[in-house]
């Protein structure tokens, strides 16, 4: 299984038919006063690009081959270079690993494999001298089956802590016959979502591995518990969270079974597990998280501190159907929710479709109540970008595709270490060698989440860079003695020089950063292009060629012929003479702006 297959598929194209570059400046929002550095820091995360680090595989320090937090402080000023405001840290709390960090044991401290909370105060001090924010991972569904709660909980059923947890009795249970699961619900890791707990005799629910009992958040001492484990990092000058998970804290109450999933002649279908496939409709999204996520941003909103000023942001994973569902993540005026729950509606596609783009591009601008979409393409749960959307010959300049509709469209932009320098998908070959449990209980349909996280890639040295161990956690590709960063920041037509280029447009060029998003020449079936408009400053076009033939497009409108400024184009092309007549090259891209 990965993630993106669960998402259902998009809402009908909403094609805007007319050229609209030769429209007035009427259309766009008043220009925008400078801004005075509070307001500033209050609306840093509305155009902000944030980068997720998998720690065990960016940087080791003490050569064991599994990165950590000072690994991380080391390599700061090669962040800062690439140009990121944030990073957001998978898990580095205590755990037993079972799932990589994401089997919490202890919310308020650092893993020893890690580091000491006093190394995590040095690189988030460290970080923010920077400006870069350090964003927690907050793993509210489940713990470990090693916390403390849960210890008290399966420890008996009148312990205090009994129901923190989701304890149910068997069907057709007795005295002495566990009967069976209470109903068909399924983890995301395969098989049953219950699990027999001889202790007490009950089972519990799991949505993810066995190891990672969820929660009950019909208790209201599991919200108090979270809210000051959120103070505890707020307190440290974490700049916000990204909340794993977050669409599956509730489960209906009544057991309903989730409906089978059935092939076009109504036989039910098996999913990678050879499980029979549900629709988990009774295990996600259901409304409970509304309430819960605007007591959370409350109390976090509440919280002042002069040790790094502005918003702490609260970012949602949430893999959701459709738009609509996406827009009440944000929640409403009086209770607000996520800042930016992440919009997996676009980065997920998984096909370079343009009509599909330009359809949910639009529904991001004009379907989501004027709220900041967070546009993502990539994370450690999904095959890297290679595999979801190159050919394998176009690789680089496809990812310039990606990354230009990443950081050149509306928004805040999320990506995942190493592809900025084109890192490709390395999945075990053997077996013995996975370490992702979903591999494990997967192989060979399903090879689990190891060939994304491989270590981070940053010179041609041994181990890429990333450790002086014998070994580390996960093999190195052996791709490092050519893709590495060091190689790219030498290159100025290398992918990481690209990144580095839209980063930097997105940050200074004044429609790219604020202005808003309208979709052009919009019936063309083979390049996606653009324009961002903000009064006050030329407008930006944008086009990128989703073929591997040449093509050229026309962004002028009859009779209005206008010139074009090159701000940043695929290596090699020539600059158009117009904007009626942009070449592009197979896969080519280009962004202009227009001069009147
Ligand atoms: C999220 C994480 C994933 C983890 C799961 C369970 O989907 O991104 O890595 O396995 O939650 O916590």
């Amino acid at each position: 299984m990965h993630w993106t297959k669960t998402i259902a598929s998009c809402a009908s194209a909403l094609l805007l038919g007319a050229v609209v570059l030769a429209a007035g400046e009427q259309s766009a929002r008043a220009q925008q006063q400078p801004k005075s550095t509070a307001s500033a820091e209050q609306d840093w995360w509305k155009n902000a690009v944030i980068y997720e680090i998998y720690p065990r595989s960016f940087q080791d320090s003490n050569g064991d081959g599994v990165g950590d937090l000072n690994g991380i402080t080391q390599r700061l000023d090669y962040l800062k270079a690439l140009g990121v405001d944030a990073i957001w840290l998978s898990p580095v709390y205590p755990s037993p690993q079972a799932d990589f960090g994401y089997d919490i044991s202890d919310y308020e401290n650092i893993d020893p494999q890690y580091g000491t909370l006093a190394d995590f105060d040095r690189l988030v001090a460290e970080a923010n001298k920077r400006h870069i924010r350090v964003i927690m991972d907050m793993v509210m569904n489940h713990t470990s089956d090693k916390h403390k709660w849960f210890l008290e909980s399966r420890s008996s059923r009148a312990n205090p802590y009994r129901d923190w947890y989701m304890w149910h009795d068997g069907k057709n249970q007795t005295a002495t016959d566990k009967g069976e699961v209470p109903n068909n619900w399924q983890s995301a890791f395969g098989h049953s979502a219950w699990e027999w707990d001889e202790t007490t005799r009950q089972y519990y629910y799991h949505k993810f591995y066995i190891q990672q009992p969820d929660l009950n958040w019909n208790n209201p001492k599991v919200h108090e518990a979270f809210k000051a484990i959120i103070a505890f990092w707020l307190k440290r000058g974490v700049g916000g969270f990204r909340f794993d998970a977050i669409t599956t804290l509730y489960e209906d109450p009544n057991l309903v079974d989730d409906d089978v999933l059935k092939d076009k002649d109504g036989k039910p279908t098996l999913n990678a597990y050879g499980d029979i496939a549900l629709n988990d409709s009774r295990t996600n999204n259901l409304p409970g998280v509304h309430p819960v996520m605007a007591e959370m941003r409350a109390a976090a909103d509440k919280f002042t501190s002069n040790k790094f000023p502005g918003t702490r942001v609260f970012i949602g994973e949430t893999y959701l159907p459709n738009v609509a569902e996406l827009e009440k993540q944000y929640g409403t005026a009086d209770e607000p929710e996520f800042h930016l729950p992440m919009d997996t509606q676009i980065g997920f596609i998984n096909k370079l479709d343009v009509a599909t783009f330009r359809a949910r591009l639009t529904d991001a601008e004009e379907n989501l109540g004027g709220h900041t979409p967070l546009l993502v393409f990539d994370n450690h749960d999904n095959p890297r970008l290679d595999a979801r959307y190159g050919d394998g010959v176009h690789d680089t300049d496809i990812q310039r595709v990606i990354s230009t509709i990443l950081f050149a469209s509306k928004g805040a932009s999320l990506f995942y270490y190493g592809d900025e320098i084109g890192m490709k998908t390395t999945p075990p070959t053997r077996k013995e060698d996975v370490k992702d449990p979903v591999g494990v209980t997967g192989w060979p349909k399903e090879k689990g989440r190891d060939g994304e996280r491989t270590p981070m890639q940053w010179d041609a040295s041994a181990n890429a860079g990333f450790s002086k161990a014998a070994s580390t956690w996960l093999p190195v590709p052996p791709t490092y003695s050519v893709v590495n960063a060091k190689a790219e920041q030498a290159d100025p037509n290398s992918l990481f020089a690209w990144y580095q280029a839209l980063i930097r447009l997105k940050k200074t060029n004044p429609a790219l950063a604020s202005g808003e998003e309208a979709q052009i020449d919009s019936q063309n079936p083979k390049v996606l292009s653009w324009v961002r408009r903000v009064s006050g400053a030329p407008a930006v076009v944008v086009s990128v060629n989703f073929t591997a033939d040449p093509q050229t497009v026309s962004l002028a409108a009859p009779g209005s012929e206008s010139r074009v400024k090159t701000l940043l184009k695929t290596p090699g092309a020539a600059d158009p003479a117009s904007l009626g007549s942009i070449v592009l090259g197979p896969y080519g891209v280009y962004v202009g702006e227009i001069q009147r």
